[in-house]
């Protein structure tokens, strides 16, 4: 099959940036689903280990290869941004680190400059769409590009393209469990572990960042509802606007008692409207034994969806891990070369 090839600049390269590479250069022979797609970055560049930047065009597996010899690049030449601003590129890859209390910081940045200059955007970074989606959509609107963020809840489950799929429904209410870290630690609380103890297996485990902070006290939660939120409901909110609060204050007692009870304890994300205006939260809530976050397990997440003419309807994952969210970005960026 004749490969597609895209150019793009990729801002991050850390776990999820690392993994795409892997699937699409060493580990291309597992996945007959991307024959047809080849990145050839202009530049890729870090926050703290350097970047590479070349407009002719980078081979991704030797950029790999070096990042993992060399525990990074040399000393980049130019931004992520500069690079966006200046370089040749069908794409922006973003898969920088989330930044919330600078309302999506520099990711935000570098979807404007890509989208501004009439490229596509793939990103995974929950940020943008989070803080700013009605406006960067319409911009990608105006300049005839995709800016396209499956990853960014749920990671590569096809949730933003359903939606995009559907015809003549209204989403009238949204909720689910979507942060992984706090759901397995609120698994492990019930098994009779403490939960610093909990956390640390999560981070063994690889999927606990090494500051769980944003985890535990729910703002990744509460980016992911705000981005479902605005991209279903028109909702305008950010996550410094929902109603928040973390497990941190969530005791193994509150768990016991919980059970004693039939019930589970799970930290549910809600929207919903109310007197023409849609509000969100993130709570710790006590579920009952049969309902269907019951069972959303370890690292599982879910989403249901309620609208004015069909469902409820339920999106259930397992144990996300690296390759999904890879496989969201991959996707995003396979739509992208499809149309380009
Ligand atoms: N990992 C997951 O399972 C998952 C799931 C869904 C969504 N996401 C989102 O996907 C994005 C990437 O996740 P990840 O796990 O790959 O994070 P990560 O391992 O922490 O990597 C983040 C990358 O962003 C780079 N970076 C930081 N500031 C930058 C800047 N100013 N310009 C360019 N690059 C910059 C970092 O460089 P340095 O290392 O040099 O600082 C690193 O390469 C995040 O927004 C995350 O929230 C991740």
């Amino acid at each position: 099959m004749k490969r597609k090839k895209l150019r793009v600049v990729m801002a991050g390269f850390g776990n999820v940036g690392q993994k795409m590479a892997a699937m699409l250069t060493g580990e291309r022979d597992r996945y007959p689903g991307l024959a047809g797609l080849e990145l050839e970055p202009v530049a890729i560049v870090t926050g703290r280990h350097g970047g590479l930047v070349d407009p002719k065009g980078i081979d991704l597996g030797r950029a790999l290869a070096q990042y993992r010899e060399q525990g990074g690049f040399p000393a980049a030449p130019m931004t992520a941004l500069q690079a966006l601003e200046t370089l040749d590129y069908d794409a922006l890859v973003e898969i920088s680190t989330l930044d919330i209390a600078g309302r999506g910081g520099l990711a935000m940045a570098h979807v404007r400059a890509a989208l501004e200059r009439g490229r596509h955007v793939a990103t995974a970074n929950k940020g943008p769409a989070a803080f700013a989606y009605a406006e960067l959509a319409a911009l990608a609107r105006k300049k005839n590009v995709r800016f396209l963020f499956e990853s960014a809840v749920m990671d590569g489950t096809p949730i933003f393209c359903l939606g995009r799929a559907l015809r003549g429904l209204n989403v009238t209410g949204i909720s689910g469990i979507f942060n992984t870290t706090t759901n397995f630690v609120l698994s492990r609380l019930e098994a009779g572990e403490s939960m610093a103890s909990a956390v640390k297996t999560a981070q063994q485990l690889g999927f606990a960042e090494a500051d769980p902070a944003n985890d535990l006290e729910g703002w990744d939660s509460s980016a992911k509802v705000s981005v479902l939120a605005n991209f279903f409901m028109d909702a305008g909110i950010d996550p410094l606007r929902v109603d928040r609060r973390g497990i941190t204050g969530v005791t193994a007692d509150d768990v016991a008692r919980a059970r004693a009870a039939g019930r589970r304890i799970k930290l549910v994300c809600r929207a919903w409207r109310e007197n023409g205006r849609v509000r969100a939260e993130v709570k710790p809530r006590e579920v009952e034994a049969g309902h269907y976050f019951s069972a959303v397990n370890g690292r599982a997440a879910a989403l249901r969806l309620e609208f004015d003419m069909l469902g409820p309807l339920w999106l259930l994952e397992e144990n996300p891990d690296l390759m999904d969210t890879a496989s969201g970005v991959l996707q995003d960026l396979l739509a992208i070369a499809s149309e380009s």
